[in-house]
């Protein structure tokens, strides 16, 4: 199972798969937050196993580094089924569909991530396996050609996508069930930050804790990340205890702000305000301004900035709030959206 995520899992799926792995929940019971999720998926898996049948197929969609990946491991841990990892650029034509189907046994979890991007082909081959778990093909060509039909063993597919816009309704109404993740709050990252500083071994103040807590972006997968710098960062200059002053030092260095934007958050921001006066500007635009793929700002970037009220998508394209301007420490313009809320901001500020 590890290798085949390894050699399967598309390089967009995570940026640190070794530690993702390490740090991953196995249990639903270990799994922090999205208390919704937790408890609709809880009653699913019960369900199923007090039938002895398959769990429905699941969609699971949201922000990279949410826990889509490893919900759907959880999944399959609970249920005690195998779990077989592909993606939907993963597979290219409608045989290496097959050959992945007829693999499952009974009741097995095919996981596709990125399942958005399945190719319209192997999309539609995968209707009738959802739903009747049969695999239809055509063997031969010209007038010799047979329309054949395989029947699988009954399993369940959990899909994972960032961009669930992006997945066609037939697709999407042959799962049972549709979670959308959410951004973590600073006490849910808390308890993630706490978690895993206890699974790496690191020493960290509670302090430290809730600060990290607060600038990791509502992700799971950021937290983790910013953990392990921070760990470094108290070895090279402290005494290996991550203190608060230590990590205010560290996320400095790192250009981590206080609302958890980075280098390349603020860059986006900063381009939209001061090339393209606030905006509105299209993501293709943004994309050739920055060198960066358009797709990879719409769903990396911009779901957290939209989050905090930074950004907004408008069928014209992505325009800079007032609370932007003020995030980057320029002027806001009267005309920038929620302006008069980030003036009156300002004003607050100016008085403390
Ligand atoms: N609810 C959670 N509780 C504790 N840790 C979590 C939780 N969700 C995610 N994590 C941590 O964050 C890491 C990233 O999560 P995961 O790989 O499941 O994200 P993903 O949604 O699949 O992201 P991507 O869209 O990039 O594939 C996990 O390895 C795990 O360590
Ligand atoms: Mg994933």
């Amino acid at each position: 199972m590890m290798n085949e995520e390894q050699v399967l899992a598309p390089a967009a799926a995570g940026d640190e798969p070794e530690i993702d792995r390490q740090l991953r929940p196995r249990r639903l019971e270990e799994f922090v937050g999205q208390e919704q999720v937790r408890e609709q998926l809880a009653i699913l898996i019960d369900a199923a196993r007090s039938r002895g049948e398959p769990i429905e197929h699941l969609l699971l969609s949201g922000p990279p580094g949410l826990g889509k990946t490893t919900l759907a491991n959880i999944v399959a841990a609970e249920t005690g089924v195998n779990l077989r990892v592909t993606s939907g650029p993963a597979i290219e034509f409608q045989g290496a569909l097959a050959s992945l189907l007829t693999s499952l046994g009974e009741g097995d979890v095919l996981f596709i991530d990125e399942v958005h991007r399945l190719q319209r082909v192997v999309e539609e081959s995968l209707y009738p396996a959802m739903e009747e778990f049969s695999f239809d093909f055509v063997s031969g060509k010209g007038v010799g050609a047979q329309a054949l039909r395989i029947s699988l063993q009954r399993f369940t597919v959990i899909g994972a996508t960032t961009m669930v816009g992006m997945i066609s309704a037939p697709l999407r109404d042959r799962f049972g069930a549709t979670f959308r993740l959410e951004f973590y709050t600073k006490e849910e990252l808390a308890t993630i930050v706490k978690r895993s500083a206890g699974l790496l071994q690191v020493p960290i103040d509670d302090e430290a804790v809730v600060l990290l807590a607060a600038r990791s972006r509502g992700t799971p997968r950021v937290a983790n990340r910013l953990l392990r710098r921070l760990r470094d960062y108290a070895q090279v200059r402290g005494d290996g205890t991550v203190s608060r002053e230590l990590a205010q030092e560290a996320l400095r260095l790192l250009e981590v702000d206080e609302q958890g934007l980075d280098a390349s958050d603020r860059r986006l921001l900063r381009l939209i305000c001061e090339q393209f006066g606030g905006g509105p500007v299209g993501l293709g635009t943004l994309g050739a301004a920055l060198a960066e793929e358009p797709h990879s700002i719409e769903e990396v970037l911009e779901p957290y900035l939209i989050q905090l009220g930074l950004l907004a998508r408008t069928p014209r394209g992505r325009v800079a709030t007032g609370s932007a301007y003020r995030h980057l420490g320029l002027a806001v313009p009267a005309d920038a959206p929620g302006a008069v809320l980030a003036q009156a901001a300002d004003l607050f500020v100016g008085e403390d």
